[in-house]
């Protein structure tokens, strides 16, 4: 038998990737009522909201609002790539901060108008003093595999990004394939790389679910010894700056899995469905995901 962890950490993150590309405009009500349902299926860690652009993602306008409304319960990360999105956190009092940056140069350019290392440079003192001041960072490192601009992205590009997060003290590494490109080869290789390379920070794989490859890509990840993972209720998400790129690797089927292999989450299933059936009225496009759709038959039966 292959060896599997006890436990994983499931990161969600539906509130912000998963609404963040959301064509309906959804109110603050029914994100927070999203947000405190997926707290009740005992979810401890979320990305609840990012500071970033309204101009550029407006989507995500009402921050502060979510920061300063949602109960405090477990970890609960704002995601922001630079010093304006840090201190609009801190000043509505964020403690988990998550910034991004992508291992491709086109990429991040597209995403947040800098070089990747422009804003290398602009998150260098950024997480020193979060650091010194006792915050949770984590980084999310975009294009970890797959960019849309320049292809297939080489190993030692993103670990060498990693290793520079990792030299700051950075709390965790949170590794994606943005636009749902890797296969479980590449997801295992790279997973086994960073885990050899930099043993000692939390590593957290994000999968983006466009080829259905999600949860093989899990599946491969957790054989080479992950055991967190971010993932979004509904499969909800994308980023609007990812051309192509679907949802992220839905919370209720990867629960699911974990579950029927034996591996614990502490996450109840049929709350977790709750949670997608309330926010499922108001997001644009049908929710479709195995697990979901069993709870609407037995909803219905
Ligand atoms: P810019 O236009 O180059 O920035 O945008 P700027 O510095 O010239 O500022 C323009 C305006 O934005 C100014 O306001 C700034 O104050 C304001 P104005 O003077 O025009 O009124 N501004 C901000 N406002 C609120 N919060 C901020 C902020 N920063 C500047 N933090 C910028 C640069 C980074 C702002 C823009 O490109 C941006 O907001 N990009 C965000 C893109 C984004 O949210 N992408 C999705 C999240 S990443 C993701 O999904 C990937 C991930 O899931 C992992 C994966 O799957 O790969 C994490
Ligand atoms: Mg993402």
């Amino acid at each position: 038998m292959f060896s599997l962890p006890n436990n994983v950490t499931i990161i969600e993150v539906g509130p912000r990737d998963g609404l963040q590309n959301e064509k309906n405009e959804v109110s603050t009500e029914h994100k927070l009522e999203f947000i405190h349902a997926l707290q009740a299926s005992g979810i401890q860690e979320m990305e609840i909201t990012s500071f970033v652009s309204p101009k550029w993602v407006p989507q995500m306008a009402d921050a502060a609002a979510i920061v300063e409304r949602a109960h405090k319960h477990g970890r609960q990360f704002v995601l922001t790539p630079n010093s304006k999105g840090v201190e609009r956190a801190l000043q509505v009092g964020a403690k988990s901060v998550a910034v991004f940056v992508g291992v491709s140069n086109s990429f991040n350019m597209k995403n947040i108008n800098k070089t990747t290392a422009q804003s290398m440079a602009e998150l260098k003192p950024l997480i020193t003093n979060l650091k010194q001041q006792g915050y949770f960072v984590r980084a999310c490192i975009s294009t970890a595999f797959y960019c849309p601009y320049e292809g297939k992205i080489a190993e030692e590009d993103t670990l060498s990004l990693c290793k520079e997060f990792s030299s700051w003290g950075i709390d965790e590494l949170n590794v994606a394939d943005t636009i749902g490109m890797a296969n479980p080869q590449e997801s295992h290789t790279l997973f086994s790389l960073l885990l050899r390379e930099i043993p000692d920070v939390l590593l957290t794989a994000h999968f983006h679910d466009t080829r259905k490859m999600g949860l093989a890509n899990i599946y491969a990840a957790l054989l080479a010894g992950v055991s967190r993972f971010d993932t979004s209720a509904g499969g909800l998400g994308g980023c609007p700056f990812a051309p192509g790129a679907t949802g992220n690797v839905a919370t209720e089927d990867v629960v699911n899995m974990l579950h029927t292999m034996g591996v614990q989450t502490g996450i109840d299933e049929n709350l977790l469905c709750e949670a997608v059936a309330i926010i499922s009225p108001f997001v644009s496009r049908p929710i479709d995901t195995g697990m979901f759709r069993l709870y609407q038959i037995q909803q219905q039966a």
